[in-house]
């Protein structure tokens, strides 16, 4: 097998055999196949897209790339979720408490932010002294003991999505279903949990833009994860603006807490007990829907939730103390960002929020740019809100840099308009 018979087939849109997707799989890992033709490679699967038993392949072959994850020393049904990536969203770090508190096995491998959008383990370690590096052996041992552990990435699982994506990243062919699809779902396999939620988002600060783009992602990794034997659920959220209000690691932090102490704002609480629901069914400790709901409601209410949070952050060797104010985890420094029109708010480009918080250095724009943990925006007028001339939108936290184009993005990215509009945030789920 040749990989330029390999590209000039895709290129010619023909169909690639498993076979076929193994061999250069396999190659590009092993370094056999060079940059250049994989580039080649992508860009034309970019025009001539792939089929689900290609995707699926593929799935399949960079799963196999590394190593996988075998969770079957813990008892019960091991659950993960995964987001497509969004502005604000810090859902695991409140589901993965949550779900703990009602006796769901959470072991939950996370990665660190790029571009726009956060990463869970860059939030959790503006908590001083929280480990994101467990050894596996130490990593399984603690969701035995106390149902939850949060991690980054550790062995070597699916190295060749890693050098795929890092190609895909400046070749321009990262937003592509199949690609997309098999990526995401290379590391969930990897990862070792049976049953995930998928949260697939759509929107302007998403990967993808329409409704339809987003069903067709969510239909082909839920096909790839069943084929694997894992019991799959996705949901389509909006992500017309960001959830929740506080954007930036430590603020995400911040804001979390407040969820799980029962002060969330509404739509992360709703995504958040959405996807619980759908977890807490399929790990089998409870099996009507709304009472799922219910449950998970009381959790956020009475204590038990954050509870569980402290656990994990003690066990991973952060600071309790830390959390009593996490107030004092954000910068000092604050600049207002005063609205210099009037309406009501119709709509919040995500992207441009999630650029914001980015030039203020709460993410990388290259993955060696030096993340600041305390610095970041909080939004206080969301979609549906009025805004008066002079009213306060938000909040920069900031160090040195990025303050007016940060603000220059937060007031460009807010579109007025004469009435007041509703969001509708979950738009489908896909069984
Ligand atoms: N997230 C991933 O892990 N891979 C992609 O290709 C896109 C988003």
């Amino acid at each position: 097998m040749h990989m330029i018979d390999i590209i000039a087939k895709k290129r010619d849109g023909n169909v690639l055999t498993k076979e076929e997707i193994s061999f250069l799989i396999e190659g590009y890992t092993k370094g056999r196949i060079p940059d250049y033709q994989m580039s080649a490679f992508l860009m034309a699967v970019y025009f001539q897209n792939m089929n689900d038993e290609e995707a699926t392949y593929l799935a399949l072959a960079m799963r196999d790339s590394g190593d996988s994850i075998d969770l079957s020393p813990i008892k019960g049904i091991k659950v993960d979720k995964h987001s497509t990536g969004g502005v604000g969203d810090k859902v695991t770090l409140i589901l993965g408490p949550l779900l703990a508190s009602l006796g769901v096995k959470f072991a939950k491998m996370s990665g660190r932010g790029l571009g726009h959008t956060g990463g869970t383990i860059d939030k959790l370690e503006s908590i001083p002294g929280y480990r994101v590096e467990l050894a596996v052996e130490e990593f399984i041992k603690q969701v035995q003991d106390i149902g939850i552990a949060i991690v980054g990435q550790s062995g070597d699982v699916a190295p060749a999505d890693k050098k795929l994506y890092a190609l895909r990243d400046v070749t321009a062919t990262v937003d592509i279903i199949p690609l997309i699809a098999s990526s995401i779902m290379s590391k969930k396999l990897a990862s070792g949990a049976d049953a995930i939620v998928l949260d697939v988002k759509v929107g302007h600060g998403a990967f993808m833009k329409s409704e339809e783009d987003a069903v067709k992602l969510a239909e082909l990794m839920v096909g790839i994860g069943r084929l694997s034997g894992k019991k799959m659920t996705a949901i389509l959220t909006g992500m017309d603006e960001p959830l929740g209000h506080k954007i930036g690691n430590a603020l995400e932090v911040y804001e979390a807490i407040e969820t799980l102490n029962g002060e969330g704002p509404k739509d992360l609480v709703e995504v958040t007990i959405e996807i619980g629901a759908h977890l807490l069914l399929d790990s089998g400790l409870e099996n009507d829907f709304d009472k799922a709901k219910i449950r998970l409601h009381e959790a956020l209410q009475n204590g038990t939730a954050y509870q569980k949070f402290l656990d994990l952050v003690e066990a991973q060797g952060g600071d309790l103390k830390s959390l009593d104010n996490p107030a004092l985890l954000l910068s000092k420094k604050t600049v207002p960002v005063v609205s210099t029109k009037e309406g009501y708010i119709m709509d919040i480009n995500a992207l441009d929020i999630g650029r914001a918080a980015m030039r203020l250095g709460a993410g990388r724009e290259t993955k060696e740019d030096k993340v600041y943990l305390d610095v970041g925006l909080d939004l206080h007028k969301k979609i549906g809100y009025y805004v008066k001339k002079g009213d306060v939108i938000a909040t920069l936290y900031v160090r040195e840099k990025g303050i007016e184009e940060a603000k220059n993005l937060i007031l460009n990215a807010i579109t007025f308009g004469k009435e007041k509009k509703h969001v509708v945030l979950i738009k489908k789920t896909i069984k």
